[in-house]
């Protein structure tokens, strides 16, 4: 889906989320949602905050997992995607904070398989993701499974890549202060929500866009596996999608 500029689109997009969570809402269901960090989705969640805010949507009953997180990382940290998250969405809206999953970045690398295997059971638990955001990483990554992930990967610790470090180090202020791993949900997980929506801005993403969507199915770019997906898809502005 083309749309003019990024603040069309993710009005557009939150006005499918918002639908959801009324729906589950009247159901007297909880809505799982899948989100995600990066600026792409800052739109998105400056529009549901709005639509909490002048239309009465309430959080209540949605629980979030995140895709991922640095690690190490501490959740007060500026650079936490706990902090980002709080600051875009969920210091505004009425969202239970126990009903907010974030990876955490503060475990023992000893800790962090089982804490993986048990992120992805509580998903599991509460009956899988109903609709997972995504952005795409100029590698084609999506969450942090970089170039080479594989289509069944889980949950786990990844190392980043060379390009993701530098794309980072903007806000780490260099290189050196860019974490090196990260945990991330894996290709499956994301591969099992029900409806994904993944969103780019810009000319920067066309090139990978592209490859995403008309290229062939690779493991070097993780977002083609969306190609398999039966209810995905790529929400762009005209730059991004000038490549198609
Ligand atoms: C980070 C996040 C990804 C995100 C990507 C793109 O690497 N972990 O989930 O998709 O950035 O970021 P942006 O939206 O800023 O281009």
């Amino acid at each position: 889906h083309v749309f003019n500029n990024s603040l069309d689109a993710s009005k557009e997009v939150a006005a499918e989320v918002a639908s959801l969570i009324r729906e589950k809402q009247a159901q007297q269901k909880m809505c799982v949602l899948g989100l995600a960090t990066g600026s792409s989705p800052k739109s998105l969640y400056a529009e549901l905050v709005r639509l909490h805010k002048e239309e009465n949507l309430s959080f209540k009953n949605v629980i979030s997992f995140n895709l991922d997180e640095y690690y190490p990382m501490k959740a007060e940290s500026i650079h936490s995607y706990v902090r980002f998250m709080n600051e875009q969405l969920f210091d505004h809206v009425d969202i239970n904070a126990e009903n907010v999953h974030i990876p955490d970045g503060t475990l023992s690398k000893q800790e962090i398989a089982e804490y993986c295997n048990s992120y992805e059971s509580k998903i599991e638990e509460m009956g899988g993701i109903d609709l997972q955001i995504l952005g795409i990483g100029g590698n084609g990554h999506i969450g942090f499974n970089e170039s080479g992930s594989l289509q069944n990967s889980k949950t786990r610790l990844v190392a980043l890549d060379h390009s993701t470090r530098i794309a980072a180090s903007k806000d780490f202020k260099g290189l050196k202060n860019t974490p090196r791993t990260a945990i991330t949900l894996g290709v499956s997980k994301i591969m099992e929500a029900r409806r994904v929506i993944l969103l780019a801005w810009g000319e920067a993403k066309s090139a990978i866009v592209r490859k995403a969507v008309e290229e062939e199915f690779t493991n070097q770019v993780p977002a083609s596996f969306l190609q398999e997906h039966n209810a995905v898809d790529f929400v762009v502005d005209k730059e991004a999608a000038s490549q198609l």
